[in-house]
């Protein structure tokens, strides 16, 4: 926890606070700093649920708006209205099976939106005579940096980038633009690429979710190819801290990367989480439910591994991920058992229309 006794009140706008990582984020920055201000801007797409922050409906400190970040009046107004000086951008069209299906939303948004609220920044930034302490942190991906082979050394913030799916083509494309903004205008930008992330609030499409809901429901598991691909899983909260380490003591101008130390095989992955299920779900409908199992064809251009090098971000700021994978995935099974009555409404008519269009 970066907790100062000099440190300054915030007014912090955070895009995309009732997504995933953006709502874990709300309430670790509700629950750390209880005097700052916090402005959640999201437009409710299918990924934004406002149930993710039901329980910090009444604090006071918190406000949300639904609106677009493409809204250049609205983003203007809400920085002048809000009197806001940190910018914590984590709105995004976020998956890329999406993106493969339909990429132009993914412009837009990432790339288009990351401008709008970067221009909108600039012009306040310029209004306030450039205040020492203002930040604008542009949360982003290690998957920018491309697909690594199995002996390949870990990606660090000098890694070219190689983005492979339209989802990280619009990752880098608003990376460089947020670094451009600090070399250009002196702008007070700063990034972070960081691995996957896992733990409540996920949306059903992404795979531990998936995993665990379908496990549930007694459906098949589909994992994609041969199950051999590797990805670097961090628990949601250890990232929420990284980004306030980053706010709080990062550099302006400066790219962080932020991993877990954890690469799993995806195969590897599911089945652990059958294990867990097996363990703490009652009555499962199929058990064990690693009978489920089911490999699916692959998804095009699928990036084989991914991995980060935290070691700046550990040397420079002190940040380290504090949860295993063992018991991160623990705590995130039993998270699913717990709240059924989140998940379930989400897998809509529209959800089921993606399933269809993706698994068929
Ligand atoms: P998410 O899809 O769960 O949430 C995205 C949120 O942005 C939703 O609430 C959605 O309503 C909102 N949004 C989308 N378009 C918008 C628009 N035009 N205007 C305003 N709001 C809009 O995504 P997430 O997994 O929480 O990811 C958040 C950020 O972190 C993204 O920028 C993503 O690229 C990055 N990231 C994600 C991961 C991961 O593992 N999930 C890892 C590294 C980086
Ligand atoms: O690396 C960071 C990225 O992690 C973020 O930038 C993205 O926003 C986030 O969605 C995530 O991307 P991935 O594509 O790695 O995550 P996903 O959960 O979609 O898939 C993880 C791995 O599991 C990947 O190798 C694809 C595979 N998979 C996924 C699904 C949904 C399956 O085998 N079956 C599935 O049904």
């Amino acid at each position: 926890m970066t907790q100062d006794n000099k440190r300054k009140d915030r007014s912090i706008l955070i895009t995309g606070g009732a997504g995933f990582i953006g709502s874990n984020f709300v309430h670790h920055w509700c629950n750390t700093y209880k005097s700052d201000r916090l402005t959640v801007l999201d437009a409710l797409t299918y990924a934004g649920n406002k149930a993710n922050l039901a329980s910090l409906e009444n604090n006071k400190n918190l406000k949300f708006v639904q609106g677009d970040i493409c809204d250049r009046t609205l983003v203007d107004n809400l920085l002048e209205s809000e009197d806001i000086d940190t910018v914590a951008h984590f709105a995004a069209e976020s998956h890329v099976d999406r993106s493969i299906i339909e990429p132009g939303a993914f412009i837009q948004t990432n790339v288009v939106g990351t401008f709008t609220l970067l221009e909108a920044f600039r012009q306040r930034w310029n209004n306030r005579s450039q205040p020492q302490s203002d930040r604008f942190l542009h949360v982003s991906t290690d998957e920018v940096y491309g697909s690594l082979e199995v002996d390949d050394p870990a990606f660090t913030e000098t890694t070219p980038y190689t983005p492979n799916s339209p989802y990280s083509a619009s990752k880098a494309g608003s990376d460089h633009l947020a670094r451009a903004y600090f070399h250009t205008y002196g702008m007070p930008t700063m990034i972070t690429n960081c691995s996957n992330n896992y733990g409540p609030y996920h949306f059903p499409e992404k795979l531990i979710p998936l995993m665990c809901i379908n496990i549930l429901l007694g459906k098949p598991l589909p994992v994609y190819g041969d199950g051999q691909n590797i990805r670097d899983w961090l628990y949601v909260e250890d990232h929420c801290r990284a980004l306030d380490v980053v706010i709080n003591k990062g550099q302006p101008g400066e790219t962080y990367n932020v991993g877990g130390n954890n690469e799993v095989k995806n195969i590897d992955l599911v089945e652990q989480l059958c294990q867990l299920m097996d363990e703490l779900a009652p009555n499962l409908p199929v058990s064990p439910s690693k009978e489920l199992i089911t490999f699916v064809k692959d998804r095009a251009g699928h990036d084989r591994r991914y991995a980060i090098n935290a070691s700046k971000i550990k040397n420079e700021l002190g940040w380290t991920p504090q949860e295993t994978v063992e018991g991160g995935l623990r705590r995130t099974v039993q998270w699913y058992l717990a709240n059924s009555d989140w998940w379930k409404p989400l897998l809509s008519q529209e959800y089921k229309n993606y399933y269809a269009k993706v698994y068929s």
